[in-house]
């Protein structure tokens, strides 16, 4: 594991797919199924390894997201908060994150972004300390919402777009990134994009123009849900609320991964447990530990 991998988490923009759901409300608060959405990007993100977190939002959300996740200690991991006063793009988040990812390799992951599977793709990208960004394909039946990746008979990655309008590809990227020391210089040499945007494509194409980009094909058997629009929402809800009433499990629960990674002792994670209120999480949660 690379524990010196710093990680992003971005909660920012406006959602306006998704009003009036997010008239008053951060997007990546808003429901899916029985939690907020952005505890299955932040369970991404533990599961990866990463322990010590940036969340940038609005200035409107962000002290909402505070109280929701506070110091992160109870999760034995450490959050650092920032605004993104304008939306300005994701890449944007390089340069919010510049002081607190100094000079360690990053992990970025959209807080729209839901993924469930086995996930021995994420650690293992995780722990690569090379020099390349990484990011990943995923096969989908309409690309068009999203960025779209080419690849050659050989598999090498040959061209990036951002949400092209007849794709001859269907590998489309999703809001999961990591990238080596130096992320924040690459992102300043961005023009904004015709949306006025800093975009993450334009910053991985500078990566595989210069040959630093690893594109890995997510294979079969990795859901991946990007939940920006009402029906994409209920979509993943649904496949949520499936797997876990089959299974008697909970998916995206920040205080199951912190204790299955190590990150808290059993006593540390009941001590936090018993402090919830009573519900259907707080019972399973308290089921983990014998
Ligand atoms: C963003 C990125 C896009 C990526 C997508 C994944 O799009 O610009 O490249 O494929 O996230 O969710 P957005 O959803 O912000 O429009």
């Amino acid at each position: 594991m690379n524990e010196d991998r710093k990680g992003i988490l971005l909660a920012g923009g406006t959602g306006t797919r998704l009003y009036p759901l997010t008239a008053t409300m951060s997007k990546q608060l808003v429901a899916v199924y029985n939690k907020p959405m952005i505890y299955y990007s932040l369970s991404t993100m533990m599961l990866a390894g990463v322990r010590e977190i940036l969340l940038i939002s609005t200035p409107r959300d962000l002290s909402a997201y505070q109280d929701l996740l506070g110091s992160g200690d109870r999760f034995g991991i450490e959050f650092s908060y920032a605004e993104q006063s304008e939306p300005r793009g994701i890449a944007e988040a390089f340069i919010i994150g510049e002081r607190f990812l100094g000079s360690q390799s990053s992990m970025l992951v959209l807080g729209d972004n839901l993924f469930y599977g086995r996930m021995d793709f994420l650690r293992t990208a995780s722990a690569d300390t090379g020099d390349d960004a990484i990011i990943f394909g995923y096969e989908v039946a309409d690309p068009s919402s999203y960025g779209v990746v080419h690849f050659d008979e050989t598999w090498r990655a040959t061209k990036l777009e951002e949400k092209p309008e007849n794709a001859s590809s269907r590998w489309a990227v999703p809001g999961l990134y990591f990238y080596p020391p130096g992320v924040t210089d690459e992102a300043r040499q961005l023009d904004p994009s015709g949306r006025g945007e800093l975009e993450i494509t334009d910053l991985n194409t500078r990566y595989l123009k210069a040959g630093r980009l690893k594109v890995v094909p997510m294979g079969r058997g990795i859901a991946w849900f990007d939940t920006g629009t009402p029906t994409a929402l209920l979509e993943a809800a649904n496949f949520i609320e499936a797997i876990e009433k089959r299974q008697g499990l909970i998916i995206g629960s920040p205080e199951e991964i912190s204790l299955a990674q190590g990150f808290v002792s059993s006593q540390q994670f009941l001590k936090h447990v018993r402090l919830l209120p009573a519900s259907d999480y707080r019972t399973y949660l308290e089921r983990l530990v014998p």
